[in-house]
């Protein structure tokens, strides 16, 4: 994949995708295929799957990403009939529909949780063998309600968040192995995951992304992601890596921040670079240390977050 900001180009590369036979990651797919890469288009939804693969001349697996097995078979199918593994799109998401309230549904609780954050997990442990033979990346599809609070939706809002904690922490670790994780992070997009409420977005005010302008943040995460970011997506926006507030540990008595093995604090101390000149610098704010007596040596504090609009999803 070319330098930072330049085209993209796949030709060679094997993809797999999850949740591809609709939305976001048949998007997601198509974009891949049409820029040379062999796309394994892996879902439940059988029919509309091998509609995808079959219009991006790639190969259909069904897979429910809650069975690791599946997983597991997805990644095997890439390297039958392609010859390994470079990019995992682990896509497939659902809403919840529920609160903690009266409405509680148990069995929705782990399904939700099983697709959304279980899948995640699942299609990491199965691509990673295959991407560290010869360097790759892992992208997963989080969501703006994994960065922000999200009282219409809790859970969703939780397993999301999950999903961006697991990249963060992953990002590192991996990278060692020659593999980029990423997470993707945005807010309203065009699919039928929104179809409930789409009118309700609309008559709010709230922008609703085409497919077009998620993929896009996909393609331009695979060619600058840096290991353990999370872009966020977002209307009007040129998408970027969230920069996460400068947390108050782990520090030792007298303030020096403690560093880990693989050192995950130092990932998110990376200043986004605007991808477009028209990005105003105002928009980036350095933020204040929490407390006046902790030392931020070796920490940027700089908070380029230019989409922490707490409005929306
Ligand atoms: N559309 C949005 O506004 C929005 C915003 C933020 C994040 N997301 C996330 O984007 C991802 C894609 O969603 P979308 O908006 O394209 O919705 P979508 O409903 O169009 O696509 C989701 C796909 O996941 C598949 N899927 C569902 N359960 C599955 C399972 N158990 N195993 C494998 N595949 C399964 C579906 O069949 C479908 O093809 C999800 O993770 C979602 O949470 C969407």
């Amino acid at each position: 994949m070319s330098a930072r900001g330049g085209a993209v180009e796949f030709s060679g590369k094997v993809a797999l995708v999850t949740g591809a036979a609709n939305g976001i990651g048949a998007g997601v797919a198509r974009r891949l295929a049409a820029a040379g890469a062999s796309v394994v288009v892996a879902d439940v939804d059988d029919e509309r799957g091998k509609a995808v693969a079959d219009e991006v001349g790639g190969v259909f697996a069904h897979c429910d990403v809650r069975d690791p097995r599946h997983s597991e078979a997805a990644v095997a199918v890439a390297v039958e009939r392609f010859g390994g593994l470079d990019i995992a799109v682990l896509n497939a998401g659902i809403a919840t529909g529920f609160t903690l309230g009266d409405d509680f549904d148990p069995e929705r609780y782990r399904t939700v949780m099983g697709i959304n954050l279980d899948g995640v997990v699942y299609g990491v442990h199965a691509a990673l063998p295959e991407l560290k033979k010869r360097g790759g990346h892992i992208v997963a599809t989080a969501s703006m309600a994994g960065l922000m609070a999200m009282p219409m939706d809790p859970v969703y809002g939780a397993n999301k968040a999950a999903v961006v904690g697991l990249v963060r922490g992953l990002g590192p670790v991996l990278a060692a192995d020659g593999v980029t994780v990423n997470a993707v992070c945005p807010s309203f997009a065009d699919t039928a995951i929104i179809t409930g409420f789409k009118s309700t977005l609309e008559s709010a005010g709230m922008p609703v992304m085409s497919v077009d302008d998620v993929v896009d943040a996909f393609v331009a995460v695979l060619r600058d992601g840096q290991p353990g970011e999370c872009w966020f997506v977002q209307a009007g926006r040129p998408s970027a890596p969230f920069t996460f507030p400068n947390p108050p540990g782990p520090r030792t008595a007298t303030g020096e921040r403690v560093r880990l093995g693989h050192d995950p604090i130092a990932t998110d101390a990376k200043t986004a670079e605007p991808e477009t000149a028209d990005v105003k610098t105002a928009d980036v704010k350095t933020a204040e240390p929490e407390t006046a007596d902790v030392k931020t040596t070796g920490d940027k504090t700089t908070d380029s977050n230019t989409t922490a609009t707490p409005e929306e999803h």
